[in-house]
């Protein structure tokens, strides 16, 4: 953390913090992993997306809020034209504590280096089997190699963290935990194992059959490896536990098994500029038609941004056994 925390001004009805804010800023991908899209999809034209100045004026206002923490995500953000140098913005600004970024690893092997020189601390890297066959059938589009030359890249960089974050489906990758894990060890980075979340429709499994929970997980991990419960957090939901005597923190993201909404710090900003108070809640506040009517006023903005806390929900509503109500996909918010 660089700089003594700015006051918090977003609370919440329900007496909750919110000091840290998920950007997407570009909902296209390369990829299209099965869990995430549908092999048919439809990004927002040019002049939908908030601009990169509406978004780094944005990113001011929620620091001057008390946010300490933003995380870049998409899509995946680095292939949008400008993303490197809108880093170098918001990462210079002077309130701000952490600004940190969720890739799919597809960029890293020639941005890296460009990526911590704008003071981005962490990265997340999805990363969800180690077999090439695997990999494409997961993410229909995308190169495991070019991957792991992009982890590689991001670890000779010298980021504060790095952490694999993998998506487990039964019968898919679920088999692979162990194999992952111990790539995490040997490379030195964290991974997160994530429950999958009904978020838009998708072709190519049910969700409810493919849920593969955090205790199934741990419990095949143990039979490799000794797990420690750890109180660690870095502001986000994930669980964590450490192999004894090791550094590498092993995660749990279980928003069906373990509910971690009552200690929700958080709300995204779409690629469309609408503030989403919740990742499984349409309840929205349009930033964009604020900022368009009323270009550059920040006091609005902030007054806005105070408002809409009002309206955060106090849960999420996931049902894998439903049709999602969610209707959007997860890359117009980055998870
Ligand atoms: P750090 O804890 O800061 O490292 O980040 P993170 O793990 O929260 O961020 P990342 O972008 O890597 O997201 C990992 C997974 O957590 C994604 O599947 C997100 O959708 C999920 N996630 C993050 N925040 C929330 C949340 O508030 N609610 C739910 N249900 N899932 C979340
Ligand atoms: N459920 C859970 N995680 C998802 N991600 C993308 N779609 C989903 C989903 N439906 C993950 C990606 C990435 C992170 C931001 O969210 O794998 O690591
Ligand atoms: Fe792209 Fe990430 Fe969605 Fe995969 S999960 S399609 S990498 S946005």
């Amino acid at each position: 953390m660089r700089h003594p925390k700015q006051a918090k001004q977003l609370v919440d009805r329900f007496g909750r913090t919110v000091d840290y804010v998920r950007i997407s800023i570009t909902d296209r991908c390369d990829f299209r992993c099965v869990y995430c899209m549908s092999e048919e999809m439809t990004f927002l034209p040019r002049e939908q997306i908030l601009s990169l100045e509406e978004i780094y004026l944005l990113a001011k206002c929620f620091t001057e809020l008390g946010v300490g923490k933003i995380r870049i995500t998409g899509g995946e953000p680095l292939i949008r034209r400008g993303a490197i140098g809108l880093l170098q913005k918001i990462g210079a600004l002077p309130l701000l504590e952490e600004l940190v970024m969720t890739t799919n690893g597809s960029q890293l092997a020639t941005t890296a280096t460009q990526l911590r020189q704008a003071q981005v601390a962490r990265l997340n890297i999805s990363l969800d089997t180690l077999d090439a066959d695997k990999f494409k059938e997961l993410t229909r589009t995308g190169n495991l190699e070019t991957v792991l030359q992009g982890i590689e890249a991001a670890i000779a960089a010298g980021f504060k963290g790095i952490k694999i974050n993998a998506v487990i489906l039964k019968n898919r990758n679920h088999h692979e935990v162990t194999d992952l894990v111990q790539f995490a060890l040997n490379s030195g980075i964290d991974i997160s194992f994530i429950e999958e979340m009904p978020l838009g429709i998708i072709s190519s499994h049910d969700r409810a059959e493919a849920y593969y929970s955090s205790d199934q997980i741990r419990a095949d991990l143990a039979k490799h490896f000794h797990l420690e419960h750890i109180s660690e957090t870095t502001a986000g939901p994930s669980d964590y536990y450490r192999v004894q005597g090791r550094q590498t923190k092993i995660g749990f993201i279980s928003p069906h098994s373990h509910n971690f909404c009552s200690t929700c710090n958080r709300v995204r900003l779409t690629t469309e500029g609408r503030l989403l108070l919740c990742l499984g809640n349409e309840h929205s506040v349009d930033l964009k038609a604020v900022m368009r009517a009323h270009p550059n006023d920040s006091d609005l903005i902030k007054q806005t941004l105070i408002d809409a806390m009002e309206i955060k929900p106090e849960k999420h509503e996931f049902d894998l056994s439903e049709q999602p109500i969610i209707m959007r996909h997860m890359n117009t918010t980055g998870g």
